[in-house]
């Protein structure tokens, strides 16, 4: 669908209106204590609470006079509107009218609730009853030989899939990372395959990266360049697993799930792992090692335009071996955002 805005150039929004068919994170599951929560997702805002132990996502806009319920309370099996103090049911349905307590038995009245699960220490939403694909596999999680850490979400003025692609954009380490992931003296990006996997774009890639950085502090004996053999798997819509693997046998994983608050705005969710340098003491070194590297990309990634991927591919350009794994993502989108989505 294509929309006008004042002064603007039209916004193809296919790309965005896709995003309904999936699941997506919403909130960390430690937000969600005795009150509910705020949260938007696709502009469309939810209230996120735990009713009799029950994680779930409603509306977050009473029936009454819309008042957003994540300013009321769970009690009593329910959540109670601030306003007039109407209660409803885990289910969505209205169960107590204060002020006319027999008008409650009449009304058919309901809040939508939508599905809702906590994985990986993360509330996750899905609008539709049969989204496309599972939530992302993240098995480093429950790896015994891994360190992970939950990370603080962070959000940018950008498109969710602007987002991803900021992840997989071998093109820009050399400029926009210039001595933590790439160097400006070597900016070539070598061949690299892609191809889809259980739902998944798959891309492999070895890199040489200068040693510098915290992040690889721990790493160093291994020369004036480390190797790397990046394995990642891209989740449609835009969620992203990165497993490096470096010579001795060290491991670095990012998971990155993006959440679309809105055309522009989104949410990111992230997870550092590694199996070295596993003492706590460590962590804020990674931790401090990926806020520069967000630090770069974030002004980059928020002045893209438009600010929605345009689906006309065509639009704009990709160079042959770089662009590589974007073209193979968007051509996914594609398919996905046409009527009857491919998997
Ligand atoms: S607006 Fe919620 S009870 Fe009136
Ligand atoms: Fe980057």
């Amino acid at each position: 669908m294509l929309t006008e805005t004042p002064g603007s150039v039209q916004e193809d929004l296919r790309f965005y209106e896709c995003l309904d068919q999936f699941w997506h994170p919403v909130a960390k599951e430690s937000e969600i204590g005795d009150e509910p929560v705020r949260v938007t997702l696709l502009e469309k805002r939810l209230t996120i609470a735990r009713i009799n132990g029950e994680l779930v996502a409603l509306d977050d806009r009473c029936v009454h006079r819309g008042a957003s319920l994540s300013l009321g309370a769970i009690e009593d099996g329910c959540i109670r509107c601030p306003y007039h103090g109407w209660a409803y049911g885990s289910d969505g349905e209205v169960i107590e009218v204060p002020a006319n307590p027999a008008v409650s038995e009449s009304l058919t009245v309901a809040l939508n609730r939508y599905q809702c699960v906590a994985r990986y220490g993360l509330v996750w939403v899905s609008l539709v009853e049969e989204p496309v694909f599972d939530i992302p596999a993240f098995p480093h999680l429950d790896d015994p030989d891994f360190r992970v850490i939950s990370c603080d979400p962070y959000e940018w003025d950008c498109a969710s899939v602007r987002r991803l692609e900021n992840y997989v954009d071998f093109g820009h380490f050399a400029w926009v990372h210039d001595g933590y992931l790439g160097s400006r003296d070597k900016p070539e990006v070598g061949v690299h395959e892609t191809w889809r996997e259980d739902g998944a774009l798959r891309c492999e890639a070895t890199v040489v990266e200068p040693p510098s950085g915290k992040m690889k502090k721990h790493l160093s004996g291994l020369g004036d360049l480390i190797t790397a053999r990046n394995e990642y798997w891209i989740y449609m819509p835009h969620s992203v697993l990165l497993d490096r693997h470096f010579e001795g046998g060290a491991r670095y994983v990012l998971f990155m799930a993006a959440s679309p608050i809105s055309p522009n705005r989104t949410k990111s969710f992230w997870f550092i792992g590694r199996n070295y340098a596993l003492e706590p003491d460590a962590d804020s070194e990674f931790l401090d090692f990926e806020w520069d590297i967000l630090a770069q990309d974030k002004p980059i990634v928020e002045s893209l335009t438009p600010d929605v991927i345009p689906s006309q591919l065509g639009r704009e350009m990709y160079v042959k071996t770089a662009d590589a794994i974007t073209l193979g993502y968007r051509q996914w989108l594609t398919e996905i955002s046409e009527p009857g989505p491919s998997q």
